[in-house]
């Protein structure tokens, strides 16, 4: 991109007429969102020719205002960050427990990996933010049941949703009731009737664990909450589908030894419940297919 044509937009975004645009040179033509834009200015910034041509209009003052207010904002969410009690820290996010407006809530926060270039952090991280408040709200339209989401801070990317107070992870639920010596068919068949709830209406979950599904109390109720959305997006194909059932099928076999059937109890629920699901299946064959090969050949 030229650096004329970067300017020519950056000032219209500055004087707010733009919220996105297209810029095009001859080589190729891109859609920028004013924030993408914004952060590609700043790293052009970088380079002392655009920053003289900026300088020249001075421009920057009212960008060193933005910048103000941002950290503000995030300094603030820190703050309160930092006085809540951490429910998990994962190499992605972490997840706190905390009030929003009163209410009990959790806060996923996905933090800066100073390992990635900082665009492209912030490009991904804004993503998979917008992705998971996106399929949760798809699915509760949709009567599946996922937390609320109350809030979505897109400066710190923090999403305050519903905590489900009292809730074991499913994960959990198959270790203590394998040791009870218990029956897991019921929770197999409640979770294939979800899982092809969610695939009718083309949210692909993207990773589909036993982690990433709760349980509300009473737990021997099985009234499942599916979480954990970051990776999700939508899609029709019956590849996309099966690829979400494989990723589940090696995640559950690999944490729950032994639990073939009941697996196959699952894929038997799911099977009579969603309406595409002969063309899903195939394509799990296939995906598993695919897969053995490549393990065979190492
Ligand atoms: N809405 C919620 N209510 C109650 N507990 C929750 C909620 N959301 C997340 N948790 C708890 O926090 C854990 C981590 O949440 P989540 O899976 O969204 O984050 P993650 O960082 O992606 O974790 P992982 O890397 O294990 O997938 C969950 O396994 C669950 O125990
Ligand atoms: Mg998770």
């Amino acid at each position: 991109m030229f650096m004329s044509e970067l300017f020519l937009s950056y000032s219209s975004f500055r004087t707010g007429r733009l919220l996105c645009c297209t810029v095009q040179s001859v080589t190729h033509s891109i859609c920028y969102s004013s924030s993408e834009l914004r952060l590609l200015v700043k790293s052009h910034l970088r380079s002392s020719a655009f920053f003289a041509l900026l300088a020249e209009q001075q421009p920057h003052r009212a960008d060193s205002m933005d910048d103000q207010a941002e950290n503000r904002s995030r300094q603030r969410t820190r703050e309160y960050l930092e006085g809540l009690q951490l429910l998990k820290q994962g190499a992605e996010a972490r997840v706190y427990r905390g009030l929003f407006l009163g209410k009990p809530a959790v806060v996923k926060e996905r933090f800066t990996k100073t390992y990635r270039h900082p665009l492209l952090d912030e490009k991904l991280t804004h993503r998979r933010t917008a992705q998971e408040g996106r399929s949760i709200l798809r699915c509760r339209k949709a009567g599946i049941p996922t937390p609320v989401v109350y809030f979505v801070d897109y400066i710190s990317h923090c999403i305050y949703m519903e905590y489900i107070e009292g809730s074991v992870t499913v994960r959990d639920y198959i270790i203590s009731t394998e040791e009870k010596g218990g029956s897991l068919y019921g929770l197999a068949e409640k979770i294939g009737k979800i899982l092809a709830r969610m695939h009718d209406e083309d949210v692909i979950h993207g990773d589909l664990t036993t982690s990433n599904m709760l349980l509300r109390p009473p737990h021997q109720d099985l009234e499942l909450v599916l979480i954990d959305f970051g990776l999700s997006f939508i899609s029709a194909l019956p590849e996309d589908k099966g690829v979400d059932l494989y990723v589940l099928e090696k995640a559950f076999l690999s944490t729950h030894p032994n639990t073939e059937d009941v697996f196959s109890a699952l894929l038997k629920s799911y099977t009579a419940t969603s309406k595409k699901s002969a063309a899903i299946i195939k394509k799990l064959d296939e995906v598993r297919l695919r897969g053995r090969k490549r393990s065979m050949v190492g």
